[in-house]
């Protein structure tokens, strides 16, 4: 029997990215590109708490066995399926409220993912933010897998790179900057 070194199959995913419809998905790639960036294997596929209840119990209720560590959940409008996915496991979910043809204004997606009862945390980012439900779900892995932890290390001195770079920039431009300046 083949061990796990050896095995030629496909990387199991630790991440699954669900979202009510391929609607989302433009707004939802950022999380995939993202988790990509990070070297973390994941899994997207629509799954709908209105239009396809069963196959949202069902997929809830495998996530775990099938290996997955973190689900990612997006959904507009009357966003119910971070909130019930979250009722079907013990996995962390963070839920992405999308600015969705059906939401109103955003704040129908945000408060209907933010606003949980006691008992069924639902980690919400930002609207259309699911770039940072990627982040936080690396952050979520990184605890047990140093690989992760040293992505995420190199993520964030690149970010600071690139903010003292514009920073910089402004200097350069001619802005007055006493703060760099005292230094
Ligand atoms: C929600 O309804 C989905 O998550 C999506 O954001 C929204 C609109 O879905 P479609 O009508 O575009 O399929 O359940």
């Amino acid at each position: 029997m083949a061990t796990a070194a050896e095995s030629t199959g496909p990387i199991a995913p630790r991440v699954g990215i669900i979202m009510g419809s391929d609607s989302d998905m433009p707004v939802m790639q950022a999380a995939a590109e993202q988790l990509t960036a990070f070297g973390i294997p994941y899994e997207v596929t629509v799954v709908s708490a209105h239009r396809t209840p069963m196959r949202m119990v069902d997929y809830a209720g495998t996530a775990r066995k099938r290996g997955l560590s973190v689900i990612i959940a997006g959904a507009g409008g009357a966003a119910h399926l971070p909130g019930m996915v979250a009722s079907l496991t013990t996995l962390p979910v963070i839920g992405v409220p999308v600015r969705s043809s059906n939401s109103i204004d955003g704040w129908d997606s945000v408060l209907s993912i933010l606003q949980m009862p006691n008992g069924i945390p639902v980690a919400t980012v930002a609207l259309n933010a699911s770039k940072n439900a990627a982040i936080l779900a690396a952050s979520i892995l990184s605890i047990s897998d140093p690989a992760i932890a040293g992505n995420l290390e190199k993520f964030k001195k690149d970010m600071e790179e690139e903010v003292l770079m514009k920073a910089g920039k402004l200097d350069d431009d001619g802005w007055p900057n006493g703060y760099d300046q005292l230094k």
